[in-house]
């Protein structure tokens, strides 16, 4: 009898062993707005298993899934779970053909841990692969992953008889680029915080608006770090703040609170050039706050440090309503207890310009910013930056990023890439591991758009409508360098455009420079297959022009001036096997038309 309690006893203390030797979640993540539906994740990367608990409002059935684009059922890979009266649970692998009860798969690759139902709630933990290899399942991969969620307040009647939910609705989450719990540092205790808020502002009854505000940073004498923002969105305008930028900018204490819309007339010179300066923090809906990693923190007061700020304010007032007043913007954590690093934020990709060229009904559809070895070379220290985070940005037509390190004509690891880029849900993206760029190494953004609704071309612009290509790389330590990317060379796309508009595609502007090629290429649309692949060689393969600016913005060369030399295309490292059909920067013809001088004047300019 002794004996069989010992093996009890044993038993028991097995099983503890192993529920407690679960790696305990790393990340969490509410799935609905009243956090009734919570989320607790954790990954091995070793044994590639990702495990999930699900904790959820409901004696019911609980539903979790991952949808291939589109945050809908159709396509998802679909797992359905309760927990029984009996206190038994039950953990089903399915797949979502339409919007009706997803099938059993032949495969059940998740694997149930632990169900249990108490005190109203129900909590299911279980695992699966990385990648099961099942076409019934969908691989997790890093960038966003969109979740869709739903829960019934009733057990099924049956395991074949599972009754429409009563609550679903999905969410997008960075399940691999997340910064852990245990990685978030502890504030220490003489932290401060500060609120830069954009006060006060009558959001324009337009669709789309930026609002931009000159804002003091805290004002500290003696040198402190940023260790953490967080996003301070005014109660009910969710729906409206889209996104904002924070830009570290030169002191001009006569600009703190000036308030204008960021591209009318009346904005300061002063104020409309922090723009295109350092970003400090960047959010966007759905986000989170920003948290920096133990080693560095981002510099203010003391020498040289930003004492100034303008954030940016994207609203989106689709209704055109004309009172809504909002006083968003971020808190500020701050500390004297200076971290080993000062954190740089740098700017790379494709210039925001006229020169990002997508043409309309397009399935998809690659531009690429480079952040040239010249420029790295010239500023980057003995060895090198390191990279602990990013934060991928395209607006409504972008679909898929990656950056990619080039290093003496040799591709180096992967940096980052997001294939499922939600437009709604971006984020700070932690590196698994830091990424170490050293001078001379080129850095590549490529982004993906679909443009299969559109009917006239999209151009590279600040509104939604408008497309960039860009990567906000957050690293340490901090160097003299705001904006790092190219755009096509003049000489390049310049006669191409000449080409379009002597054939009448391209309507002769009524204005030269930058606004004449607005208005000409923004009523144009491009449907000749010749001439669609022709943009696409002169937008990938001649050397592009290089921006590489200092934190004042001045130049370290040449405005535009001087092209990537020793150029390889992002294009043919990844197409290698492929042929292009054999562009060359001399096919071009360098007839000068009135057209060619707007754009020579916008590329001057
Ligand atoms: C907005 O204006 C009100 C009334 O003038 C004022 O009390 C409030 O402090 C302002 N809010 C902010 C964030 O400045
Ligand atoms: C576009 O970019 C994606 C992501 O880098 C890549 O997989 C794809 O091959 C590219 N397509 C073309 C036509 O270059
Ligand atoms: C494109 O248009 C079709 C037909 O009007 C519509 O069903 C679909 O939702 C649209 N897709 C996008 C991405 O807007
Ligand atoms: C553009 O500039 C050129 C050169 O100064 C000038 O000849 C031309 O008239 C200008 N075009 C327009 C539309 O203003
Ligand atoms: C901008 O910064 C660079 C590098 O520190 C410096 O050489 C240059 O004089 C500055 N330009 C202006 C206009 O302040
Ligand atoms: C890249 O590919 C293009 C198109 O196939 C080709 O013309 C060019 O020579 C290639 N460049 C290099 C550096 O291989």
């Amino acid at each position: 009898m002794a004996g069989t309690w010992i093996y009890y006893l044993h038993a028991i203390a097995l099983l503890l062993i192993a529920v407690t030797a679960e790696t305990p979640e790393q990340y969490h993540v509410s799935m609905d707005e009243d956090s009734n539906y919570r989320m607790h994740w954790s990954f091995n990367n070793q044994d590639k298993i990702m495990q999930f608990t699900v904790e959820v409002k409901t004696t019911g059935w609980i539903g979790f899934g991952i949808s291939p684009y589109t945050g809908q059922m159709p396509g998802s890979d679909v797992v359905i779970g309760w927990v029984d009266s009996n206190g038994k649970a039950y953990l089903q692998d399915r797949f979502a053909n339409g919007r009706t009860l997803p099938a059993l798969d032949d495969n059940q690759d998740y694997k149930l841990i632990s169900g249990i139902e108490k005190n109203g709630m129900t909590t299911l933990k279980f695992s699966r692969k990385f990648n099961t290899e099942d076409p019934k399942d969908l691989p997790l991969e890093g960038g966003t992953t969109r979740l869709i969620w739903a829960y019934n307040n009733n057990d099924p009647p049956s395991q074949t008889n599972i009754p429409m939910h009563h609550k679903m609705g999905s969410r997008s989450v960075n399940l691999f680029n997340a910064m852990p719990e245990i990685d978030k540092p502890k504030l220490p205790d003489d932290t401060k915080t500060y609120d830069c808020l954009a006060p006060n502002v009558t959001v324009p009854s337009k669709h789309t608006s930026y609002w931009c505000v000159g804002l003091k940073l805290p004002q500290v004498t003696e040198k402190h770090h940023i260790i953490k923002l967080d996003p301070v969105i005014t109660k009910g305008n969710e729906g409206v703040v889209h996104h904002m930028t924070l830009f570290e900018c030169e002191s001009d204490p006569k600009w703190h609170g000036y308030a204008a819309e960021c591209d009318s007339q009346n904005m300061p010179n002063h104020l409309r050039n922090c723009r295109s300066g350092s970003a400090m923090a960047g959010w966007a809906v759905g986000g989170e706050s920003i948290t920096f990693p133990a080693k560095a923190g981002f510099p203010i007061g003391g020498k040289n440090n930003p004492k100034f700020a303008v954030i940016e304010m994207h609203y989106d007032n689709p209704e055109g309503k004309s009172n809504i007043v909002d006083s968003s913007g971020y808190k500020i954590y701050y500390t004297k207890q200076l971290r080993p690093n000062d954190i740089g934020v740098l700017i790379m990709g494709h210039l925001v310009s006229p020169f990002l060229i997508v043409p309309n009904n397009q399935m998809q559809w690659n531009i690429t910013g480079y952040c040239s070895g010249e420029c790295t070379s010239m500023i980057f220290p003995k060895n090198g930056i390191n990279i602990f985070a990013l934060f991928f940005h395209t607006h409504l037509a972008g679909v898929a990023l990656d950056s990619r390190q080039f290093r003496n004509g040799k591709e180096l690891p992967l940096v980052a890439e997001n294939k499922h880029y939600d437009f709604n849900y971006q984020e700070l993206y932690y590196m698994k591991d830091e990424v170490n760029m050293m001078p001379g190494d080129t850095m590549s953004v490529t982004c993906v758009y679909k443009t299969k609704n559109r009917t006239k071309l999209t151009l590279g612009g600040l509104s939604t409508k408008e497309e960039m290509c860009l990567n906000y790389v957050f690293y340490y330590p901090k160097i003299d360098l705001s904006a790092c990317s190219t755009q096509p060379a003049y000489e390049a796309l310049g006669p191409y455009l000449a080409k379009l508009w002597r054939k009448g595609i391209l309507p002769i502007p009524s204005q030269n420079g930058s606004a004449g090629l607005y208005e000409s290429l923004g009523a144009a649309s491009l449907d000749d297959p010749k001439l669609i692949q022709e943009l696409a060689n002169v937008q990938t393969y001649p050397p592009p022009a290089m921006y590489c600016a200092y934190g004042n913005r001045t130049m370290l060369f040449d405005r535009f001036g001087v092209r990537m030399a020793n150029f390889k295309s992002v294009a043919n490292y990844t197409m290698e096997n492929t042929t292009n059909g054999g562009f060359s920067i001399s096919t071009f013809s360098s007839v000068m038309t009135l057209a060619h001088i707007v754009v020579a004047f916008y590329y001057l300019s």
